[in-house]
């Protein structure tokens, strides 16, 4: 057979025109079966997310007039490739699992150093003006997104409560159930919430942020993103945003913010204090012990990116860190 085959080739036999159009063809057939096969690959590693909760539209919030020079990440990828350890260590699996969480009723309580501590309701959340915030997003594994954040920054809802001059940390708490001091219950069990055995953590998940960090007009409270309320699985229905830091500082579904005088303990570096500090700003100059930071993959994107200290909003926010040796203080 191969000897047959190779006696005549197929240009003798073809007119030429005939033989370079099917060479053409062939090309173009394979340029476009590599771009799906690339495709399915993408989507064989990040598959689309199942149908999740459908959230309601915001419809009062100032859009960002920043000019993007990043593109903005897809819904789908932003809603389907999550962290979110109390549903689920599977990026893929959170969304859902977390179709489970009921965010109506939900209260967030503000206590601690402040001088008129108290609850506020979701609906009073949501009426501090909306803006929208387009933000790079960087997780410390590696990865990064640009999202559409909208929100309002928690200075708003801090000079409410008026923070006593003892305050100088805020402490930041998640819902878990038998662990709320709002006394919102969940009504089925554990609401497809796992034990924290599974997730290697403990459970309530916390966090924190100096005072000065906090009152920051770039840190925000997000209650929705693309135009919509939190997807669950995003944190609904109000998560922080601290985006000069790592992404596991933006702590998801808070219940409780409380202002200290001492540094709070947090989830990460509770659990590994050699590997995630209290600060955790974005540092492509200081490695995870068991990884490179230097660069990242921003998600939808083939290759990778150099990462930027301060995740690129240092003109922004370094004056924050000033005297602090960032090496030593991570
Ligand atoms: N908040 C809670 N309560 N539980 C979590 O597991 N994961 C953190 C952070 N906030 C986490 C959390 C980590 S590691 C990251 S990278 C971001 O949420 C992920 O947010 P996203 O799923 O919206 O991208």
């Amino acid at each position: 057979m191969a000897d047959s085959e190779n006696k005549i080739k197929s240009s003798e036999i073809t007119p030429e025109s005939v033989y370079l159009n099917r060479r053409n063809l062939i090309k173009a057939g394979l340029i476009a079966g590599t771009t799906v096969a690339t495709g399915f690959g993408y989507r064989f590693f990040n598959p689309r997310p199942v149908k999740t909760v459908e959230k309601a539209e915001i419809e009062n919030f100032q859009k960002s007039g920043e000019k993007l020079t990043d593109e903005l990440t897809d819904l789908d990828d932003i809603t389907g490739y999550n962290n979110y350890y109390e549903y689920s260590t599977s990026k893929t699996a959170v969304a859902a699992a977390a179709v489970s969480l009921k965010t109506r009723p939900w209260k967030v309580r503000v206590d601690g150093l402040v001088n008129k501590p108290r609850d506020f309701g979701i609906e009073d959340l949501l009426k501090i003006d909306q803006e929208e915030r387009v933000y790079r997003f960087r997780c410390v594994e590696g990865w990064s997104m640009v999202i559409p954040w909208i929100g309002f920054p928690i200075k708003k809802l801090l000079e409410k409560v008026e923070p006593g001059p003892r305050a100088k940390y805020v402490a930041f708490q998640t819902f878990y159930p038998g662990s709320n001091p709002t006394g919102l219950k969940l009504p089925d069990g554990n609401n497809g919430m796992q034990s924290s055995i599974f997730a290697g953590i403990s459970f309530p998940y916390i966090e924190g942020l100096r005072l000065d960090e906090a009152m920051h007009p770039m840190a925000i409270l997000a209650t929705g993103l693309y135009g919509k309320e939190m997807p669950n699985q995003n944190g609904a229905p109000i998560r922080l945003v601290v985006p000069w830091k790592y992404g596991f500082k933006s702590i998801k579904s808070v219940v409780r913010i409380t202002l200290t005088e001492e540094q709070p303990p947090t989830t990460w570096n509770n659990a590994t204090p050699n590997e995630y500090g209290f600060y955790s700003n974005v540092n492509p100059n200081v490695d995870h012990p068991r990884w490179s930071q230097a660069t990242e993959r921003r998600i939808g994107e083939l290759g990778r990116r150099k990462t930027l200290l301060f995740n690129g909003y240092g003109e922004e926010v370094a004056n924050l860190y000033k005297g602090m040796d960032l090496t030593r203080e991570f």
